[in-house]
């Protein structure tokens, strides 16, 4: 069989199932899909503040021309990682080039052969792509239940990991991290901590919920990403000095690959820069995280959130892509989230809010929401 025969066969396939994927250039639809929440993605104020800290840069490079080991790093990159350090309440932090990244390297390398990495089942899938790179029994455990989890730590053997994020990318609920770190400590398990949904949006300086709640110390291992709330791109995993060595030595998504641009490092130092000076933008999202929750009061088909990531289910792929077809008809970039990426029955459309999102905009959402 020729090659683009089987291509065609298996895209065929997608198209039968209604699963088919594609890339669709930018609308000019109201934005309820992206993970731009603070704005910042889209805030001139700071994309003349990186421009302008790129040309003061004390060197004149487009790209960084190696790997962090190599030629890539630069002691401006390790100022940002102690800012970054400073910021999260960590030792030590380490730049990777994206949160999938991020999250490769650390499960990836260090839960061994015979360690056990528990992950709540609604893990995102570069936590799930991490772990099978490791050679660590896996077990998942039941979405935020920590009496299944419980149960899974009893099963476990070797140095145990728990798998677990801040805010979950699909259903917009938090982790109950505080009960977590109690629990894991009963079984002297570890906690990897996935913060890319409040990573700018909650605690102090865009820090997220770890240092909300002032365990970061409980935590050994912390994952943040700044492509989502803080609207540029890249990744950090915050924790030990040690941990951070033992990353640089012995992971290979740190390793083998070319280190972010001059650009991107200034762009992250300048991105939690202007948070700093707008701290109102959390205060703005919430207001309006909380306009949505009180219009949709008597919808019962969410999950449960309070987050900038909301959710209304429609079981069913076809199901929930006629709903979405519907809004983005009226004006609203609302995307369907189809099985199998998350169970079959639990299609839902995934609303993101954002603090460029008008009241307006919110209640004619909300009230179609609730015509469908
Ligand atoms: C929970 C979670 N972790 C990691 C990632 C990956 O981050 P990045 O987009 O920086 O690769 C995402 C992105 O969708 C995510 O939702």
């Amino acid at each position: 069989m020729k090659l683009n025969t089987w291509f065609v066969e298996k895209l065929g396939e997608r198209k039968e199932k209604n699963l088919f994927r594609e890339l669709k250039p930018e609308t000019d639809l109201v934005d309820f899909c992206s993970n731009d929440y603070l704005g910042l993605a889209r805030s001139e104020e700071l994309f003349d503040l990186i421009n302008k800290r790129t040309k003061a840069l004390p060197f004149r490079r487009n790209g960084s021309t190696g790997s962090r080991l190599i030629s890539g790093n630069s002691a401006y990159t390790q100022d940002v990682e102690d800012i970054l350090a400073s910021i999260f309440k960590s030792e030590a932090a380490l730049i990777l080039n994206s949160g999938y990244t991020a999250n490769l390297a650390v499960f990836s390398s260090i839960p061994q052969r015979n360690d056990t990495i528990i992950l709540d089942e609604l893990a995102h899938a570069s936590i799930k792509d991490g772990a099978r790179l490791s050679l660590a029994k896996r077990f998942t455990f039941n979405h935020n239940d920590l009496n299944d989890l419980e149960s899974k730590l009893k099963k476990a053997s070797g140095k145990i990991f728990i798998a677990v994020e801040s805010i979950y990318s699909m259903d917009g609920d938090a982790c109950p991290l505080p009960e977590l770190t109690i629990l894991a400590k009963k079984y002297g398990a570890f906690i990897i901590l996935d913060e890319a949904h409040s990573t700018g949006v909650m605690g102090a300086k865009g820090s997220g919920l770890a240092t909300t709640f002032r365990i970061e110390n409980e935590i050994d291992i912390r994952i943040y990403t700044f492509g989502k709330a803080m609207g540029i791109h890249g990744a950090c995993i915050a924790g030990s000095k040690n941990l951070i060595q033992y990353i640089i030595n012995f992971s290979r998504p740190f390793i083998y690959t070319t280190a972010l641009s001059p650009h991107s490092i200034a762009s992250i130092a300048c991105a939690f820069a202007y948070l700093d000076k707008h701290t109102h933008l959390q205060t703005d999202l919430t207001k309006l995280i909380n306009a949505y929750l009180d219009g949709l009061k008597s919808l019962t088909n969410r999950t449960p959130s309070n987050s900038a990531i909301q959710t209304v289910i429609f079981p069913g792929n076809e199901n929930v892509k006629s709903a979405a077809n519907i809004l983005q008809q009226s004006g609203f970039d609302v995307r369907p989230i189809l099985s199998p990426t998350i169970p079959a029955g639990s299609e839902r459309l995934r609303i993101c809010l954002h603090t460029y999102n008008t009241l307006k905009e919110i209640t004619k959402l909300t009230a179609a929401l609730k015509k469908l």
